[in-house]
């Protein structure tokens, strides 16, 4: 096993009528300046239960954080907590929104251009705190300390601090029954590969973090078909939930090897294409797997044992079967796992492959073996 340190101090309320809990988990004097998306917190009832919670407290709020959150728009986040002299903020929506909140609240009190951050890995000068109310389970952005934020074609992550912790998350699976289809096989297909980006690496010898990966990925293909037949059912979204959350809250990544290549390279596919996230995801993963099927082997055979229960005559069969069994799974909660299906072919791959290289002149995944001819290589197989 690797070494590690791992810290996270989020405060975690799960359950039914958790929002009411603001009330008391803010502090009552606080300016609080309360963040979302493009509005569905307002046909859900969801809002109104959030300024029901905070009715004695001082409140701002600031809608329209897109998904996949802009940077002028954070920075117009910004001014307005400056004008107010905010001094906590309130996600209330998915990872663009947490993950925007996270920004805003890093960049209230920096000195500098915010944008430094993110392009130069700038010292951040001080995090105005905050909390979230998670709408969304996918990204885990509610316990963890990474954000993403995207300015035109570029879309770029900062983090690791542990400022940049939420003081809290509410996860309350009820609020979850209003989300589209799309985006519960978009959220159900980004927390399955957050795990294997972790746990389909080199194998170190971590049994209890391989068992860890392997429970969320097991609750994931059981809950999934529940979660998308069934609009309230209640249980299987509070496992969804709880799955998604410690899919990236640092748990099960202390101590492995990790890649996060699909990630990069998925980061580019929505800075030029606008494809969702986890749909991003889904194009690479299969096709990276075949690629990196030598490097990962170990941990593949493990993978089509312990989760899909296969065992073909060949152990290649076996790493093949799996990885189809992966697609399979992803089509089966609504997700493409081919570029066509976004009308994306070889004339778009270069693009493509030009920006992972600028922002990855190094070379993706655990091996850094993946450099533009091999992310071309993986890219057309993926057509
Ligand atoms: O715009 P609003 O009105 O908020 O509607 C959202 C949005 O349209 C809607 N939605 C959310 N909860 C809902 C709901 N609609 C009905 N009922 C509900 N309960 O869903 C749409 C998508 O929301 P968004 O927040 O964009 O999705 P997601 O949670 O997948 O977040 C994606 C962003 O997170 C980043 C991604 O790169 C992307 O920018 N990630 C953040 C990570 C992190 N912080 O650790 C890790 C991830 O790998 C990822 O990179
Ligand atoms: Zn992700």
């Amino acid at each position: 096993m690797n070494n590690f340190s791992f810290f996270n101090p989020v405060q975690i309320h799960f359950g039914k009528q958790q929002i009411a809990k603001l009330a008391q988990i803010i502090p009552p004097h606080a300016r609080v300046l309360l963040t979302y998306g493009g509005g569905f917190i307002k046909n859900n009832g969801i809002y109104e239960q959030v300024t029901n919670a905070l009715a004695h407290h001082e409140i701002y709020e600031f809608g329209g954080i897109e998904s996949n959150p802009q940077y002028d728009t954070l920075i117009k986040a910004r001014d307005l907590a400056r004008e107010k002299e905010i001094t906590f903020l309130l996600a209330v929506g998915g990872g663009s929104v947490i993950d925007g909140t996270k920004f805003i609240a890093a960049s209230i009190k920096q000195p500098n251009d915010p944008w430094d951050i993110l392009a130069k890995n700038e010292k951040i000068n001080s995090v105005v705190p905050f909390g979230s109310v998670l709408t969304l389970p996918a990204t885990g952005s509610e316990m963890n300390s990474f954000s993403v934020i995207t300015r035109g074609e570029e879309k770029l992550g900062f983090g690791g601090d542990p400022r940049l912790f939420p003081k809290f998350s509410i996860l309350d699976p009820e609020v979850t029954y209003s989300l589209p289809e799309k985006q519960l096989g978009n959220g159900i297909v980004d927390a399955f590969i957050h795990v294997l980006e972790q746990y389909l690496t080199n194998d170190i010898n971590t049994p209890l973090q391989d068992r860890f990966a392997e429970g969320i990925l097991l609750t994931l293909i059981d809950e999934a078909p529940k979660v998308i037949e069934l609009k309230d059912d209640y249980d299987s979204r509070a496992n969804f939930m709880w799955a998604a959350t410690n899919a990236l809250n640092g748990l099960i990544g202390a101590g492995t090897v990790h890649d996060w290549a699909t990630h990069m390279i998925g980061h580019e596919l929505t800075a030029l294409h606008g494809i969702d996230h986890a749909r991003t995801l889904a194009l690479v993963l299969p096709s990276l797997l075949r690629f990196q099927k030598d490097h990962k082997n170990q941990k593949l055979l493990q993978y089509a044992h312990n989760v899909w229960g296969i065992k073909a005559s060949t152990p290649e069969e076996t790493i093949e079967n799996a990885i189809t069994a992966t697609e399979d799974f992803f089509n089966s909660v609504g997700v493409p796992t081919r570029l066509k299906a976004y009308n994306i072919g070889e004339a778009e791959i270069e693009k493509i492959v030009a920006a992972v290289s600028k922002h990855h002149p190094y070379g993706l995944s655990e091996h850094r073996n993946l450099k533009s001819q091999e992310i071309q290589s993986i890219l057309k197989a993926a057509i």
